[in-house]
């Protein structure tokens, strides 16, 4: 795991912007994963910038997203796609077709799960695969616990990610929160050919230490990463605030 610790969020989020849009020009037809949540906001803003202001073109890319939450449709202000179309696929110019997220109201949701695993293969798998990280170290929808060779599923979330999501930033009450939701699984995850996760603040302060130096495990789904060929964290300082050994 290459370890990056910037001094602040926005500098965190436009190091990472940087690396999608260096691949992006690289590999214009590239295939991107994505992910919701407050963290990646700052850098979907930086890479609309880059569109707008450098002609960063999105016109042959493909992306996958991580999860949705099971019963939301695409058009409930808290789904995954509202999400993703909101803070990057409006402001870009990316074709919608080649925008994929799990449908949380598919009639088969499991079938739909396998259906979209298939497809991420016969694409040719993820190049580049973003990813936040829960408080208790989860990644996408996978809750501690989750099996290194798990795929694409219906997946429980915890009270804890239940309570993180309803604090006033996307649902207002835990209520209204599904307790299921559609998760590329770890092996997924793991398939991508390069990862970046990012992370700020002090709240994932501790999932951060147990996930880039504490052991290997399926309690903190986000360990598991530290047996990948090519991932790189990029946190700020007020997440890097419990890592004890010394970092670039
Ligand atoms: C949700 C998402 C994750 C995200 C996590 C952290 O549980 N499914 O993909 O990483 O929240 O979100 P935030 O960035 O808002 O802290």
């Amino acid at each position: 795991m290459k370890v990056i610790i910037k001094k602040t969020t926005d500098e965190m989020s436009l190091a990472g912007a940087k690396i999608f849009a260096e691949l992006i020009c690289k590999k214009p037809n590239c295939i991107l994963g994505l992910a919701t949540g407050g963290t990646p906001v700052g850098l979907y803003k930086e890479l609309i910038k880059m569109h707008k202001q450098d002609g960063l073109d999105f016109s042959k890319v493909t992306t996958f997203n991580l999860d949705e939450y099971l019963g939301l449709d695409g058009d409930h202000d808290q789904s995954y796609r509202y999400f993703m179309n909101d803070n990057l696929f409006n402001h870009v110019n990316i074709k919608k077709e080649n925008t994929y997220v799990l449908n949380g109201v598919a009639a088969d949701p499991q079938l739909f799960c396998d259906g979209y695993e298939m497809l991420i293969k016969a694409i040719g798998g993820i190049d580049l695969q973003l990813l936040g990280i829960g408080g208790n170290g989860h990644i996408a929808f996978n809750e501690p616990g989750s099996p290194r060779s798990s795929r694409t599923r219906i997946v429980d979330l915890t009270p804890e990610t239940i309570a993180a999501n309803s604090d006033g930033r996307f649902f207002s009450d835990p209520k209204d929160v599904p307790t299921q939701a559609l998760s590329m699984g770890m092996a997924t995850i793991l398939d991508a050919k390069e990862i970046l996760l990012i992370a700020n603040k002090e709240s994932k302060a501790d999932a951060i230490v147990k996930t880039v130096e504490g052991p290997a495990t399926e309690d903190v789904p986000a360990s598991l990463l530290q047996a990948h060929s090519n991932t790189t964290v990029i946190i700020d300082e007020a997440a890097a605030a419990k890592l004890t050994k010394e970092y670039a």
